[in-house]
This record gives structure tokens, C-alpha cells and sequence, in this order.
């Protein structure tokens, strides 16, 4: 049997920027009331999200939160107990991972995971695998981003440095021409510098039009790239709103940016009530 390309549908790449996310029209993905436990345990109760296209929305919260969760149920990992998720206003909760890679999805997990006995250049043939074939365009793409990459094309990945492993698992992700990014703490154990990095080649990513999730524990990175922001506690969203304004608020100061601002939002709250 012959491969028939022409019977791929696959959403055009997502907009360039000019065109914007576009205010009208279903979200891009959105989470409606969502449950997701792992056996006696609730890890999400009830979360609501949407993501617009063009966007760069940020997950934050500590560890154990459900950020990974999240992103797990989004891509088909986990089913979710109830609630819904939908992609350009269609369900996809039910639909399998390795399905969802053609609706312009890609997920890049918690902890990198490259294929550590192959070369960087077939991990980045992996990324494409369900593809049928990979596009040369996108491999162009993937070493335009990452001239580091085209330098250890034939390195094995298993000796590549943090940093290196991060950069293949997002251009491997990327590969599978995704529309929708799903970043799961990409900075996690990596040098400032790395990271400052990695963060830089984020934006440019979003910049040539792919929409962004970030789980992120870094949320000063990740706030200065993301539009939005979402913050979870133990399963459940405290707070939401424009990154600018979750940045200033003293609340995730205090608990996420290592400030001890504590007692002075108390002081405020205090003067606020008396
Ligand atoms: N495979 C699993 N089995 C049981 N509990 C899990 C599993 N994965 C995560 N959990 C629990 O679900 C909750 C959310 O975990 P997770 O989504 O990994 O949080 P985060 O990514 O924000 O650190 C935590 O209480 C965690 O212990
Ligand atoms: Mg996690």
C-alpha cells in the first residue's frame, strides 16, 4: 500500500503575527470543569483554561500542583474523570496521544526524555514519525532554532548536555509541526544562562505562530514570555489573568518569586480591613 499524503488533514500552520489570536472564534484548546485523579487521588478538581491561538499562556504552582496533569490530559496520556477538553472547539478528551499528534499537537514532557542510544538527527526523525515522512522544511526550521543541534546532528543524545537534551526535545516536538506546544518545565535543572536561552528560542517559536502552554515553576521566566497566566494549587486554579499583572501581584511574589512579601500583603490586607 502506497502512502497517500493527500489524505492528511492536518490544520494549516498556526497564524504568522501579524494576523493575532483573533478574539472571536472557539479558543484553541480549552478545559471545561475538569477532573483528573490518579486512584483515591483528586490531582485536578474542576479546571477551567483556554488558550488562544497566537497566545503564550503560562501554568504555574508548585510541585504537585497538577501542572503535569494538566498537560498529560491534554495530550491523551490521561483520560480525564470528567469534564471536557476541546481543540478548535472539538472534544478531544478520549482521542489517544499518538492520534492527537495530527491535530497539531506535541507535548514536550517533564524531564526531557530523549532517545539517549540515538543520534540527534533521528531523534528528530522520531518527532515526524507519525507524519509518514518528516518535511525537510521543518527539520530546516528545527536547526535554524537550534544551530547547536545541526553541529551534534550525528552525536548520540545520551551524551548531550542538559541544555542540548532540552533544545532536541522541543525541536523533536516541533517536527511534528504542532500548532499547540506543550512545554512541561522546560528550565528544570538547567543554568541561568541555558535557560535565558531556551526562553529566547521559546518566544521566537511562538513568534513564527505556535501557540504556547508552559508549565513552568520558574514563574519569572515564564511570565515575562507568557500573555496569560494561570496559577494552580492542589488541583484547583486560585488565580488567572494578564502575565503583567500576575507578575506584580504580591501574592505570586511571595510564592513563587522567593520574595518575602508575605507580611506585607498581610499588613495591606489588615489596613484594608480596618
Ligand atoms: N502516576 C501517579 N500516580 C499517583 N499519583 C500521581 C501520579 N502522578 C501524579 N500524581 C499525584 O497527582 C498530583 C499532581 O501531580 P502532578 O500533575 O505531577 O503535579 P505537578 O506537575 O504540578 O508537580 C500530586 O499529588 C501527585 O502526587
Ligand atoms: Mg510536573
Amino acid at each position: 500500500m502506497s502512502a497517500k499524503p493527500s489524505l492528511e488533514k492536518r490544520p494549516e500552520p498556526g497564524p504568522g503575527p501579524g494576523s493575532g489570536p483573533g478574539p472571536d472564534g472557539p479558543p484553541l484548546l480549552e478545559l471545561r470543569d475538569l477532573h483528573v485523579g490518579y486512584g483515591a487521588i483528586e490531582a485536578l478538581k474542576g479546571v477551567d483554561l483556554e488558550v488562544r491561538r497566537g497566545e503564550v499562556v503560562a501554568l504555574l504552582g508548585a510541585n504537585g500542583a497538577g501542572k503535569s496533569t494538566t498537560l498529560k490530559t491534554v495530550s491523551g496520556m490521561l483520560a480525564p474523570r470528567s469534564g471536557e477538553v476541546l481543540l478548535h472547539g472539538e472534544r478531544i478528551d478520549g482521542i489517544t496521544s499518538h492520534q492527537l499528534v495530527r491535530f497539531g499537537l506535541g507535548h514536550v514532557p517533564e524531564g526531557r526524555r530523549v532517545f539517549g542510544r540515538m543520534t540527534v538527527l533521528e531523534n528528530l526523525h522520531m518527532g515526524a514519525y507519525r507524519l509518514r515522512r518528516p518535511d525537510p522544511a521543518d527539520l530546516e526550521r528545527v536547526f535554524a532554532l537550534f544551530p547547536r543541534l545541526h553541529e551534534r546532528r550525528r552525536q548520540v543524545a545520551g551524551t548531550l548536555s542538559g541544555g542540548e537534551q532540552q533544545m532536541l526535545a522541543i525541536g523533536r516536538a516541533l517536527m511534528g509541526k504542532p500548532e499547540l506546544l506543550l512545554l512541561d518545565e522546560p528550565s528544570m535543572g538547567l543554568a541561568p544562562l541555558i535557560v535565558q536561552q531556551i526562553f529566547g528560542i521559546l518566544r521566537e517559536i511562538n513568534e513564527q505562530g505556535t501557540t504556547l502552554l508552559l508549565v513552568e515553576q520558574n514563574a519569572t521566566q515564564a511570565l515575562q514570555l507568557a500573555d496569560r497566566g494561570y496559577v494552580l494549587e492542589t488541583g484547583e486554579l486560585v488565580m488567572s489573568g494578564p502575565a503583567g499583572e500576575l507578575l506584580s501581584d504580591p501574592r505570586i511574589r511571595a510564592a513563587y518569586l522567593g520574595e518575602h512579601v508575605e507580611a506585607e500583603a498581610e499588613a495591606e490586607a489588615e489596613a484594608g480591613r480596618g
